[in-house]
């Protein structure tokens, strides 16, 4: 998934400092700003325990589906629904899978809101799907909260299908990045249709979890062996920039329609404004974190350009235990409308503390 952050291109970097602590696969290892969960994901693939959390709501779907879920599960309370599910669980989801992306579309608040078709009553109609897609999201949501609702899925297989939705959209959505704004013109890519692919779950035997939490406040209710640290660099808020993703884990129930404002129609977001996005709260936010850390290892990710600087951040991790710092060159998040020129090259720096 397209995400600012994400650390898809730098597991190896960051393997790289795990393989340092000399701590074995059996250890906890937390996640505490887990975004798209990749990095979740891979240590638990490489066998750790492996708890995620982050404060937003499509990000605690993506980690209770491939995190705290350890299996493929049977989706039994669907045998008499959907022709067929009654057979290995890989082929059950398939079919599952595939009688979503059947569905007939729906108008609901998704095409509502956020397509063309539902929105030219305003001065600048909206043209984050297309109407067609806008109505299959509508459809989907829908049909895997009426099936939670009624006690046909469990949490496991609700969280799976939720996942498998939020994935399919990045691929239709009409946008250059993220979601705080609209293409004015439809790019090919939104023009295809919205198809779900089925998550692939990493089976373990450990006590994985999830967790939705503000991390300055979970880290005083968990231990861990290592601690890995990738919170927001700059001012940019997580919240806004994906709110179509937070809307549709969310879901809208009945009548009660989220509440949303303004020209792209985006949502609230007072409280998940990150204290890691502002200058003058993000220095507080990461000494209180640092100082309740219960772990045996820190490994902080931030680059050069970030709110905090290396003198500062030094300082507050030196009072933990040594510090190793390792360096990689890495080109920084590119919207599809800047040019080359803005993408110089940044430093990925990762912190080593052995506490
Ligand atoms: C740099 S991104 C993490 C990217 C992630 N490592 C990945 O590879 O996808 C930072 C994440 O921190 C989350 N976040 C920001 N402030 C937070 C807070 N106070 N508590 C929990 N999560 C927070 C954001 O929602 C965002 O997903």
């Amino acid at each position: 998934m397209r995400y600012y952050g994400c650390k898809a291109k730098l597991l190896d970097f960051l393997s790289e400092g795990v393989v340092k602590t000399g701590i074995n696969h059996s250890s906890v290892f937390c996640d505490l700003f887990s975004g798209t969960t990749v990095v979740a994901r891979h240590f638990k693939k490489k066998g750790y325990t492996v708890y995620a959390n982050d404060f937003l709501e499509f990000s605690y779907s993506l980690a209770r589906a491939y995190i705290k879920n350890n299996i493929y599960p049977h989706f039994s309370g669907l045998k008499n629904v959907i022709f067929g599910v009654n057979g290995h669980p890989v082929e059950n989801l398939n079919l599952v899978i595939d009688y979503l992306n059947k569905l007939y579309p729906i108008k609901d608040f998704i095409f509502n809101n956020y397509c063309p078709g539902g929105t030219k009553e305003l001065d600048y109609p909206r043209k984050y799907f297309t109407d067609e897609n806008g109505m299959k999201i509508d459809s989907i949501r829908t049909r895997i909260q009426r099936w939670k609702d009624e006690n046909i899925i469990s949490e496991d297989e609700f969280y799976i299908l939720l996942t498998s939705l939020i994935e399919a959209i990045p691929y239709v959505a009409n946008i250059s990045g993220n979601y705080a704004a609209y293409l004015k013109e439809w790019d090919p890519r939104a023009l295809k249709p919205i198809t779900l692919k089925a998550p692939i779950i990493f089976e373990s035997k450990r006590k994985n979890n999830a967790f939705k939490e503000d991390a300055n406040i979970l880290i005083k209710k968990i231990g861990c062996d290592i601690l890995y640290l990738d919170p927001p660099y700059n001012t940019r808020q997580y919240a806004p920039n994906y709110f179509l993703l937070e809307l549709v884990a969310e879901g809208w129930f009945g009548d009660i329609k989220p509440k949303i404002y303004g020209k792209t129609g985006m949502r609230a977001y007072q409280n998940q404004k990150s204290v890691y996005s502002q200058k003058n709260t993000v220095m507080n936010a990461f000494e209180n974190l640092i100082k309740n850390a219960n772990t045996r290892f820190i490994l902080l990710s931030y680059n050069d350009e970030g709110l905090m600087s290396e003198n500062e951040i030094l300082s507050v991790l030196l009072s933990r235990g040594k510090v190793q710092i390792f360096k990689r060159p890495y080109r920084r998040y590119r919207s599809i409308n800047q040019n080359e020129s803005d993408r110089r090259t940044v430093f990925e720096t990762l912190y080593f503390v052995k506490v």
